[in-house]
């Protein structure tokens, strides 16, 4: 297990995965392998991101045996005192970091969040708007295939032809023709900074409840780098292993009035106990995200996010909206690559150790399996401790494997090169 990765952090692995090994080698090799592979690509995934130890060990505690339907204080099984203490550690921290009047950080994950929200306080067949996948909204924002469009009769906002920007105008349109109940912001792939407060007074022009998804943008919102929506909101909801670096998992936020709903929507509505695991590491998570430095971090990723930006478009590309506000950067490929798709794009990065994601660009022509688009983000390799320099380097690369058109001998040397940096930037 030492392959490139410091004594120090293999050490620390062995001793997670020496207990699997003595019982399960197969799964053991799995386990080791991912870390491998973790260590030695560079991971561009906007939705990725590396967790710290502390977070990991707190999802391998002993609160994983523990059940603890209910909520602190009020459960359904004894023994609860820890699952009580650490849970309402972990609600206190949310609506501390994310100034909400009232946290429930029981959801499973970001899907379950947005599922409570829905579930708390629409009927099926009520109307929700929100973003169009395809112009980077998120499947739970009203997909036909997805429940919150099977259930609910969803409209969908997209975004502007021309400034590749939301259609603030259109929101307001559709909002004023539809009068949906709840009108949902946030996305999945939208470099730009969101305007939480003009989507409040379109929620109150038409009369609908507003619910802001960040899960993707929550970590810059807690470092204060983008606009938070906890007064325009009615509702806030986010993942925690995004931008904000904690565990695979959700919360659900919101108003003191809608408390009592959104709290029975999770239990008993749609899950049973919750996870404690997972909410001790959200805790822990929490805990880091309100130090200093976590505003420093944030900070970096949207530096390491213009630094990409601004080598790529030297470069020739076109960027979805020109450029990006945040950690994430769209590339439309049918700029300089016009028979180029981004599951062709991705592969040949991938031979070279850069792994990233194929997306659909607004108004793309292309089904979402091929893609004209790729999805680059910057959370995860500024947690690796990258800034713009190294960001411009790898931008350099991802250039030169396109151009080459996945060329082996050139994906070959760039893969070299990555190694290098991988081991120059271990995870921390
Ligand atoms: C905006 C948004 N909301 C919700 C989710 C769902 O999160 P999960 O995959 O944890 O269910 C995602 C995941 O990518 C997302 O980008």
């Amino acid at each position: 297990m030492s392959d490139g990765i410091s004594p120090s952090l293999a050490e620390w692995i062995a001793a997670w995965t020496d207990e699997v090994g003595k019982v399960d080698p197969l799964a053991a090799e799995i386990l080791q392998a991912e870390e491998l592979r973790e260590q030695k690509t560079l991971n561009l995934i906007a939705s990725e991101n590396y967790a710290s130890r502390a977070v990991r060990q707190a999802t391998a505690s002993a609160l994983t045996n523990k059940y603890a339907e209910g909520l602190p204080g009020k459960r359904f099984y004894h023994g609860c005192e820890c699952a009580d203490n650490i849970e309402q550690l972990a609600i206190d921290r949310a609506k501390k970091v994310f100034g909400t009047e009232h946290a429930n950080v029981q959801p499973h994950a970001g899907s379950q969040a947005n599922m409570a929200v829905y579930f708390a306080v629409l009927k099926p067949g009520d109307t929700i708007l929100g973003m169009n996948m395809s112009h980077g909204g998120h499947l739970t924002h009203g997909l036909k295939v997805n429940f919150s469009g099977s259930v609910y009769r969803a409209i969908h906002y997209g975004l502007n032809r021309q400034s590749e920007r939301i259609d603030m105008e259109q929101v307001r349109q559709l909002a004023l023709k539809h009068r949906p109940k709840l009108i949902v912001c946030g996305a999945s792939a939208y470099p730009r900074e969101i305007d939480f407060a003009a989507f409040g007074r379109i929620a109150q022009e038409c009369g609908a409840m507003l619910m802001a998804d960040i899960a993707h943008i929550a970590g810059l919102v807690v470092a204060g780098l983008h606009n938070s929506p906890a007064q325009a909101a009615d509702f806030v909801t986010t993942t925690t292993h995004k931008t904000l670096r904690g565990p695979r998992s959700g919360i659900a936020m919101c108003k003191a009035q809608y408390a009592k709903v959104l709290d029975s929507a999770v239990f008993p509505g749609l899950q049973g106990g919750p996870l404690l695991q997972q909410v001790a590491a959200k805790a822990v998570a929490l805990v880091e995200a309100s130090q200093p430095e976590f505003k420093q971090y944030g900070q970096a990723i949207i530096d390491n996010s213009h630094a990409l930006a601004d080598e790529l478009l030297g470069r020739g590309y076109r960027l979805v909206s020109g450029g990006t506000d945040n950690h994430l950067l769209l590339i439309d490929l049918r700029g300089n690559y016009p028979e180029l798709n981004g599951q062709q794009a991705a592969t040949w990065l991938e031979s070279a150790q850069i792994i990233v994601n194929k997306n659909a660009i607004p108004f793309d022509q292309r089904p979402a399996t091929k893609a004209s688009g790729l999805r680059l983000g910057t959370p995860a390799i500024t947690t690796r401790g990258l800034g713009p320099n190294e960001t411009k380097v790898l931008g350099g690369w991802i250039d030169e494997v396109l151009s080459s058109k996945g060329a082996e001998s050139v994906c070959r040397r760039v893969k070299g090169r990555v190694l290098e940096m991988c081991e120059a930037f271990p995870i921390p």
